[in-house]
């Protein structure tokens, strides 16, 4: 049904743990670890293309030339404030990875995005770069995000997400067909306050308990 720029990964493991985001009694501490944990998992599957290279060990039993990362540099990018909560669990596994935050919110009438902070990595341009927002909703936000970070140089973008609407999927197709999105689930439409159904809530209100 999607290209093969658009991965929806089924593990096992990704889909028990969205099914704890969508219930309704999760709590924010669960909810927060949950987010963390499933960005480590999709982490795995968004770097799967890391360039390795040899080097030479020495075992306690012999020396030989094993694997190690090409030492890409990569930064990551939550759009404020949901994607925060997607960050520790990608930094636990790519400790040397840079953070550069993009504040955007959805007005409430339009639903358009609404940029309101910006700081980047000095080096971005040379990093490949993996966008973080739990949520594609309309994909607004996420494309506004993408439009901004390709105005620094940088060329190649992933789009990591927990869970999309197709009309979120679709908007990131039209707008940036050459962006990979990582996602747990798809969901079946958007409802008339463009909110995922049937969805997890609203994660920003259910990482930082603000609701
Ligand atoms: C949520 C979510 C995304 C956006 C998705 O953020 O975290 O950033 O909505 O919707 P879209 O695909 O239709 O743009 P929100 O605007 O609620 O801000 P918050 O993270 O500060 O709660
Ligand atoms: N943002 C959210 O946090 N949840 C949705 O369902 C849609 C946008």
């Amino acid at each position: 049904m999607y290209n093969e720029k658009v991965h929806i990964l089924d593990h096992p493991l990704l889909q028990h743990k969205l099914t704890i985001l969508r219930d309704e009694n999760t709590g924010v501490k669960e909810f927060r670890e949950i987010v963390s944990e499933i960005a480590a998992l999709e982490c795995y599957e968004a770097t799967r293309d890391l360039p390795l290279a040899d080097i030479e060990v020495k075992t306690p039993i012999t020396t030989g030339a094993f694997k190690t990362l090409a030492g890409k540099k990569l930064a990551v990018v939550p759009i404020l404030r949901a994607g925060l909560g997607m960050v520790d669990g990608i930094i636990k596994m790519i400790p040397s990875a840079k953070v550069g935050h993009i504040g955007l919110y959805r007005d409430p009438e339009t639903h358009r995005p609404v940029e309101y902070y910006c700081k980047m990595p000095a080096d971005i341009a040379e990093r490949d770069v993996i966008v973080l927002d739990p949520m594609l909703a309309t994909g607004g936000s996420a494309s506004a995000a993408i439009t901004f970070i390709k105005g620094y140089g940088c060329k190649h973008i992933k789009l990591m997400n927990v869970l999309a609407a197709p009309e979120g999927i679709a908007c990131i197709q039209k707008d940036h067909p050459d962006v990979d999105i990582y996602v747990a689930g798809v969901d079946e439409k958007l409802n008339e306050h463009a909110y995922i159904v049937p969805g997890l809530g609203d994660a920003g209100d259910r990482i930082f308990g603000t609701k």
